[in-house]
């Protein structure tokens, strides 16, 4: 639905839009009669922040199994014991996933098909920004650290497919929402013109790290919103999920100048929302909101997308961006998850 709303684009991408509804609104408590009783819920990146406190949300709606995917087990186990003491009813496994590896989004997937019936819901949350430009080795080539995030983001989606459809045709369909930020409202990609779009991003001296993060997360709504065409929302439904500037999380643990770290924390102090709260949008997201929200940007409401995607432009650029993400994610066979899915 997020394409029918292009009037309202311009004025969403503004700081006054999201300023107004950072401190003016509230996020509504979910409705009491969900449950996600004898259902599976995954959550990336959730041993500290929003992923953590979105667990937390998850749980109170009793779901028979929650799988915390992280990087560090370690630290999973720690968050995930502070959780069994909260809720000692619940069933919690902690998962290694490092999205800045193709292979261990690889064996994750693998992991999932192999031990679970069916997972009927994820969230994939892990997420972070560079502060410098790095590249990290992938099999066998350099990737710039951001496509890996929006590419490994992209390949656990598609891999994760098949076990997020309905086993019987009652069934209700899988849902994947994929946390994106109002960092990418207004960015918008530049065309490479010959060039692959995804070689184009591997320019140090471009570097910015506010643009490559907005950038990153605009190429994975892009995804999303062509994903959604290529599957029927009767079995799986995708949508972004916008958590809004959140105060409390480590997101800007990276941060090491003084200066800065003072001008998050005000910015944070006067915008921010409480984790609890920004949590919840994902279950909005992801539970709430239905099949109208196929394809689209989502906190508790339906919005519209990054301005960019209305334009020629932008639509030529993610007709562009997910013909090679398909190439760059063939070695995966990740075309053989779409072709059963339409
Ligand atoms: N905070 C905000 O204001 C805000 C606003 C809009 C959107 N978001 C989005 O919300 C999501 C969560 O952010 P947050 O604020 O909760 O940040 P956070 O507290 O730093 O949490 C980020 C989580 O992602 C994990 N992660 C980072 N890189 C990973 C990787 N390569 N593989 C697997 N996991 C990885 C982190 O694991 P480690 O602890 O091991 O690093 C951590 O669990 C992100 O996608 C972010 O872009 C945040």
């Amino acid at each position: 639905m997020s394409a029918q709303l292009e009037q309202k684009a311009s004025y969403e991408a503004t700081f006054a839009h999201n300023f107004w509804k950072q401190t003016l609104s509230r996020v509504p408590p979910i409705p009491t009669h969900t449950n996600l009783t004898g259902k599976t819920v995954l959550v990336t990146g959730s041993n500290v922040g929003l992923g953590l406190e979105a667990v937390r949300n998850v749980l109170r709606l009793r779901p028979s199994l929650v799988i915390m995917g992280v990087r560090s087990v370690d630290k999973g186990e720690k968050a995930a014991a502070v959780l069994r003491r909260e809720f000692p009813d619940a069933r919690i496994e902690v998962w290694e996933l490092d999205m800045e590896s193709f292979r261990s989004v690889q064996a994750f997937a693998t992991r999932a098909e192999r031990e679970l019936d069916r997972l009927h819901v994820a969230i994939l949350n892990a997420g972070l920004a560079k502060l410098k430009f790095e590249r990290v080795e992938e099999g066998g080539r350099h990737e710039v650290t951001m496509q890996v995030n929006y590419l490994s983001t992209a390949l656990l989606s598609l891999l994760l497919l098949p076990k997020l459809k309905p086993t019987t045709s009652s069934s209700e369909p899988g849902r994947l929402s994929i946390v994106n930020s109002g960092a990418s409202l207004g960015m918008s990609v530049e065309d490479p013109g010959d060039e692959r779009l995804l070689d184009s991003f591997d320019r140090p001296e471009k570097f910015d790290a506010f643009a490559y993060y907005g950038l990153s997360k605009l190429l994975v709504m892009m995804f999303v919103a062509k994903l959604a065409q290529m599957i029927n929302p009767k079995e799986v439904i995708v949508n972004c999920t916008d958590p809004g500037a959140t105060k409390g999380t480590a997101f800007f643990r990276n941060v090491n100048s003084w200066i800065m770290n003072i001008g998050v924390r005000a910015f944070m102090g006067l915008i921010g929302r409480r984790m609890p709260d920004a949590s919840r949008i994902y279950l909005h997201s992801s539970l709430v909101l239905g099949e109208e929200s196929h394809g689209s940007w989502t906190d508790w409401i339906i919005r519209c997308w990054p301005k960019t995607m209305y334009t020629d432009q932008g639509r030529k650029m993610s007709e562009k961006l997910w013909d090679e993400t398909l190439e760059e994610l063939k070695f995966a066979g990740v075309k053989g998850k779409l072709q059963n899915d339409t």
